[in-house]
């Protein structure tokens, strides 16, 4: 058994999106596809006698992709490669084992809430010694190395066990196969008041929790069901499948119906909630009422000192710029900072290696602390279920006092997918050229206050990321956010976020799709959406 150098030659479009690479299976399985990427991250970051986490979500390629990381980081020198049992990781508990094991970082394989299977998507992604995914300038040096590459090495040998727990070796290489969910579940353990959740739980609170044949099942049968008592079957579709069940992984009201029929029916239980492909989404639904992900931070973000924690408050508090402004709100009672980033978790990395943040989230069901360094499905749920042991309120209830106090931001996101690339683009083009002439205009009876391409200057490393997406401000508070996908692996999708704030008590129950029509109306009139890509509908509504 040897080092074996493989000679090989570029290959196109080895670009890192919003998060990581991601492409269709078949791409990724296409001979030296996956090896030339490893290779240029190992190259980009260096691999000699360092410590890397590997794991996944079990999708489709998931245990031979494992197979090939592992041998080529052996190869490149490492030192040891920590690998959840099974090459199963959730993104969250990689980014603890990366902080947890003070590792040179870790590569992670998952395409999210993409779906999964022979057809489907795979992804990889590197992370940071701090757990968090790699910035912008690093992903682009990977990228600019897969457009040089000449070899990659590759050990050759037989494959590990990855089922057996415990030590094996790669020639120097140590591999550690470790339990998936130990050490998480203690993390989880040591954030939140178990013994109050569990109380509540005596006293006949219930939960369903659907981890839609995706990664968090046996994390939420560990936490959910063991360590905080509720009943078997609370968890549904907890067994990970390599193509999830043929379902979108995705962990909202489209994707996860059938929970949200449930929790809209006359035997919902207290509290649901769903998480997506590798466990770093959440959805949270009370009973009769969806909680929007927007809504969902600022809620947190007001009761996070109810958790142990969070006792102490919180340093501040950060959102994607297309979230609602409704954590901002929140930010500015409590007295701490509130930032707006662009799309994507590997922004708020450095503000909270700062320790200028301590919460952060996304529109697009993320949520997470500093705990790691990943947004994370399960800690939002838990997060919930401790306000909810200690307030002894619904979630209902919860919900409708908040937006006594702060007002409501009426929230959505219309995703228009699969479109024609070069058409959205243009469309796109042609709007940020129009931005100069907006200001101070009217469109569909509501007037523009401001207009920009939203360029962000990192406050902590002073970075500027450009081009992060359209934004439109009215007079009325009321906001429109234009982008376009960096996660999609065909066509384009593009992203419409429609926000409206509504301060009166009385207009705090309507439907958000009504309450922003007028919103909905300038968004089109302004991007021309029907005309310049043929949709007037979108396909997803959040
Ligand atoms: C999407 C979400 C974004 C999230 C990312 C990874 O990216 O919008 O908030 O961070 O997935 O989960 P997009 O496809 O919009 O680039
Ligand atoms: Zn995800």
């Amino acid at each position: 058994m040897s080092a074996h150098i493989h000679k090989t030659h570029p290959i196109e479009g080895q670009k890192p999106g919003t998060s990581g690479l991601r492409k269709k299976t078949p791409v990724f399985m296409k001979p030296h596809y996956l090896e030339n990427f490893v290779q240029a991250i190992f190259d980009t970051v260096g691999a000699a006698g360092k410590t890397f986490v590997l794991g996944g979500d079990g999708r489709y390629f998931n245990d031979r992709a494992a197979q090939v990381i592992l041998k080529m980081a052996a190869a490149n020198g490492a030192a040891r490669v920590i690998v959840g049992r099974g090459a199963i990781l959730s993104t969250p508990a990689a980014s603890h084992l990366i902080r947890l094991n003070r590792t040179d970082g870790g590569i992670i394989m998952s395409a999210s809430h993409n779906p999964g299977g022979p057809t489907e998507d795979f992804g990889v992604k590197f992370n940071m010694p701090n757990g968090g995914p790699a910035p912008e300038a690093v992903t682009e040096a990977i990228f600019a190395r897969t457009r040089d590459i000449a070899e990659y090495r590759l050990w050759d040998g037989p494959d590990i066990d990855l089922d057996r727990l415990g030590e094996a070796r790669l020639g120097d290489m140590a591999v550690t196969v470790v339990d998936p969910v130990a050490d998480y579940a203690t993390l989880m353990e040591s954030l939140f008041d178990f013994d109050a959740i569990r109380a509540m739980v005596t006293a006949g609170f219930t939960m369903r929790f659907d981890a839609m044949c995706a990664v968090t099942g046996p994390y939420a049968h560990e936490i959910l069901e063991r360590r905080l008592g509720m009943a078997e079957g609370t968890v549904v579709q907890g067994t990970p499948l390599p193509d999830f069940g043929g379902h979108h992984p995705d962990p909202n009201p489209t994707w996860a119906h059938v929970l949200m029929d449930e929790m809209m029916g006359p035997d919902a239980p207290d509290f649901g909630a769903a998480s997506d492909g590798d466990g770093d989404r959440n959805m949270i639904v009370g009973r009769g009422i969806y909680v929007s992900p927007s809504d969902s931070l600022a809620v947190l973000a007001a009761n996070a000192h109810l958790a142990p924690a969070y006792r102490g408050g919180l340093k501040g508090v950060a959102r994607s710029m297309p979230t609602s402004t409704a954590a901002d709100r929140v930010a500015k009672a409590l007295g701490i900072e509130a930032f707006e980033t662009p799309t994507g978790w590997k922004f708020f990395g450095n503000l909270l290696d700062a320790g200028r943040c301590t919460i952060c989230g996304e529109e697009s069901f993320g949520t997470g602390s500093d705990h790691v360094r990943e947004k994370d499905g399960l800690w939002a749920v838990l997060l919930w279920l401790n306000i909810l042991a200690v307030r002894k309120q619904s979630v209902a209830a919860i919900l409708r006092d908040h937006w006594k106090t702060y007002g409501r931001n009426y929230y959505s996101r219309h995703d228009f997918e699969a479109l024609d690339a070069r058409a959205a683009e243009e469309m796109m083009s042609r709007l940020k050229a129009s931005i100069p002439t907006l200001p101070g205009t009217e469109i569909e009876g509501m007037s523009i206050a401001a207009a920009d391409d939203f360029a962000y200057h990192d406050p902590v490393d002073g970075s500027v990321s450009r081009g992060q997406g359209v934004r439109i401000r009215f007079v009325d508070g009321s906001r429109i956010v234009l982008r376009l996908s960096g996660t999609g692996t065909e066509g384009a999708t593009l992203r419409l976020y429609l926000e409206r704030y509504e301060p009166d008590p009385a207009r705090h129950a309507m439907d958000p799709q009504e309450a922003l029509a007028p919103v909905i109306r300038a968004a089109h009139a302004l991007a021309g959406i029907k005309e310049q890509i043929g949709r007037d509908r979108p396909n997803v509504i959040t």
